[in-house]
C-alpha cells in the first residue's frame, strides 16, 4: 500500500472512532494535531512525515486517562491498525514509541521525546491544549468529568507521579496552574515554542478577566 493511501486510511478510522468525543479528545483534536505537526515539520524542515502523521493521528487512540491508566493500550492499538495496513515494522516501532511517550504525565514527570519526529508530534499536541482552543478544551474536558468551572479554596498540585495526576479532579482554572501554563517551557522545536509563547499570553490574559469578573470588578 502506498504511505498515502495508509495516512488516508488512518485518517478515516479515526475520524469514526472519535465522531462522539465530548472529553476535547474528539476527532477534531486529530485533525488539528495532525496538520499542526505536517507544518511543524516543513517549517523546521525536518522529520520523516510518514511517521509523524501516522503518529499525530494515532495520538490518542486509546488514552491511559480513559483506561485505566495503562500506559501501553495506546501503544497496542495503534500497532494492530497499522500491522492490518501491512505498514513496515521499522515504522510501527517509531509510531508506537511516540504514543507510549507523547502524554503530559504530571508537572514534576520527567518528559521523554528522544527523536524529532516525537518532539514535533509532541509539540502540536501541546499547541492544542493552549490558547483558545486549549480554553475551550479544559473546560469540555472538566465538564465532560464532572469536574468545576473554579474553586478559589483549591490549591494546584505539581504532580511527581503519573498516578497521582490521573486521581486528581481539581477544577479547570487549576489545571491551568498544574499543566497549561507549564506548557511553553516544555516544547522542543523553535516553531513550537514561538507558538506556544503566543498561545500562553492569550491563556493569561484570559485568567486575568476572568478573576476580574469573578470579583464582579469589571
Ligand atoms: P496530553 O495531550 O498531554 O495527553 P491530555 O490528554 O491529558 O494531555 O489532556 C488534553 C486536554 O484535556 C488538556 O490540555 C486539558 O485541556 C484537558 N484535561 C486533561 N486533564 C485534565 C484535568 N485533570 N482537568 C481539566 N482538563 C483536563
Ligand atoms: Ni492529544
Amino acid at each position: 500500500m502506498q504511505r498515502a493511501e495508509v495516512v488516508a486510511k488512518t485518517s478515516r478510522f479515526i475520524k469514526e472512532k472519535f465522531a462522539q468525543d465530548s472529553t476535547g479528545h474528539d476527532w477534531w483534536h486529530m485533525h488539528r494535531v495532525w496538520q499542526l505537526a505536517v507544518r511543524i515539520a516543513k517549517q523546521e524542515k525536518a522529520g520523516n512525515l510518514f511517521v509523524i502523521e501516522l503518529a499525530a493521528l494515532l495520538h490518542d487512540i486509546a488514552d491511559f486517562k480513559f483506561h485505566g491508566g495503562d500506559v501501553e493500550k495506546g501503544p497496542k492499538a495503534a500497532r494492530q491498525w497499522l500491522q492490518s495496513l501491512r505498514v513496515k515494522e521499522e515504522i510501527i516501532a517509531q509510531v508506537e514509541d511516540i504514543i507510549r511517550h507523547i502524554s503530559f504525565k504530571g508537572a514534576g514527570v520527567k518528559q521523554e521525546l528522544k527523536t524529532i519526529e516525537g518532539q514535533i508530534v509532541h509539540d502540536a499536541d501541546k499547541l492544542d491544549a493552549l490558547g483558545a482552543i486549549g480554553i475551550a478544551r479544559v473546560f469540555s474536558f472538566s465538564g465532560a468529568h464532572g469536574r468545576a468551572i473554579f474553586d478559589p479554596a483549591e490549591t494546584a498540585v505539581l504532580h511527581t507521579t503519573l498516578e497521582g495526576y490521573i486521581a486528581n479532579t481539581n477544577s479547570a482554572i487549576t489545571h491551568f496552574y498544574e499543566k497549561l501554563l507549564l506548557l511553553k517551557d516544555r516544547m522542543y522545536t523553535n516553531t513550537g515554542k514561538k507558538m506556544a509563547r503566543r498561545r500562553h499570553e492569550f491563556m493569561e490574559e484570559f485568567l486575568k478577566q476572568f478573576y476580574k469578573e469573578w470579583e464582579g470588578k469589571l
